[in-house]
């Protein structure tokens, strides 16, 4: 345990921590049940599971965004950065660094791929001058963006829209990450692309990620530690390696490719 524990980056407080949370729908649908996990500063971690198995919902509980599908936190408690955020809203998280990617990407089809990004730091109202400063910070992360910067986000491919929801991400200053499936449709090597730039935000931003991933495969590549769900509740935890060469992936679900 306390060998997971490093993995994590726990040695001070985690960043992130969930205790014992329950969401339920329409108030009668149950969703997640008993979900307790942590995410240490500096950290990716992933949230592995077949496609109903609860990912979308905790992601959703985290930021708040649960309300807004008829979903809500019955029991538990979230922990972000030392304080209960249980019932926070959205915008209260993205002010204090957490921000949500959600899954199928959602970019503004008829804005510029460089409008999309800069949607992400409206609730900062930052200086014209600190914008500039913090698109160039996007591009250089994604050079490819640059390139589409007065693109119609809704003309370039899937890949590209993924990079734009990330680095829309990126424009509100973020501390933890919540990616959710990210590889959806892509080609591998896409994925493979977007998860190195992951890897890269992580190493020399600081940054931390939870990761909702169905390709287990990749996922656990690039995870520090992972969850793994089944109907709503975790059913292994450990460091990345550790699940990866366990029984833990094909008792749940048959994941990976
Ligand atoms: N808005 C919703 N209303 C009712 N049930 C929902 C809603 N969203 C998800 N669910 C249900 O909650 C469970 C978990 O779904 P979800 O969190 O989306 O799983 P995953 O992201 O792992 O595919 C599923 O049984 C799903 O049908
Ligand atoms: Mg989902």
């Amino acid at each position: 345990m306390s060998q997971a524990h490093e993995k994590l980056n726990l040695a001070s407080e985690p960043l992130l921590q969930l205790d014992d949370i329950e969401v339920i729908y329409e108030k009668v649908i149950f969703a997640i049940k008993h979900i307790s996990l942590q995410v240490g500063p500096q950290s990716i971690v992933a949230l592995l599971g077949a496609n109903g198995a609860g990912k979308s919902t905790i992601l959703k509980a985290i930021s708040g965004l649960a309300p807004a599908q008829r979903g809500e936190i019955v029991q538990g408690k979230i922990v972000y950065s030392g304080k209960d955020i249980t019932q926070a809203t959205p915008g209260q998280l993205v002010a204090q660094g957490l921000v949500q990617v959600l899954e199928g990407r959602h970019c503004f089809g008829h804005l510029t791929v460089e409008e999309n990004l800069l949607t992400g730091a409206f609730i900062r109202r930052p200086s014209s001058k600190a914008l500039a400063q913090d698109l160039e910070r996007v591009y250089a992360f994604f050079p490819r963006l640059k390139l589409l910067r007065k693109s119609y986000a809704g003309y370039t491919s899937g890949g590209e829209q993924q990079m734009v929801a990330i680095g829309r991400a990126l424009m509100a200053n973020p501390k933890l990450i919540l990616l959710d499936e990210p590889s959806m449709g892509l080609a591998p090597q896409i994925v493979e692309e977007i998860f190195e730039i992951v890897h890269q935000l992580q190493q020399t931003q600081g940054l931390s990620f939870l990761l909702a991933e169905q390709n287990a495969t990749v996922a656990l590549r690039y995870a520090n530690y992972a969850y793994v769900l089944e109907s709503g509740h975790i059913t292994h935890h450990g460091d990345a390696q550790t699940i990866a060469s366990s029984q833990a992936l094909s008792d749940s679900y048959l994941g990976g490719r």
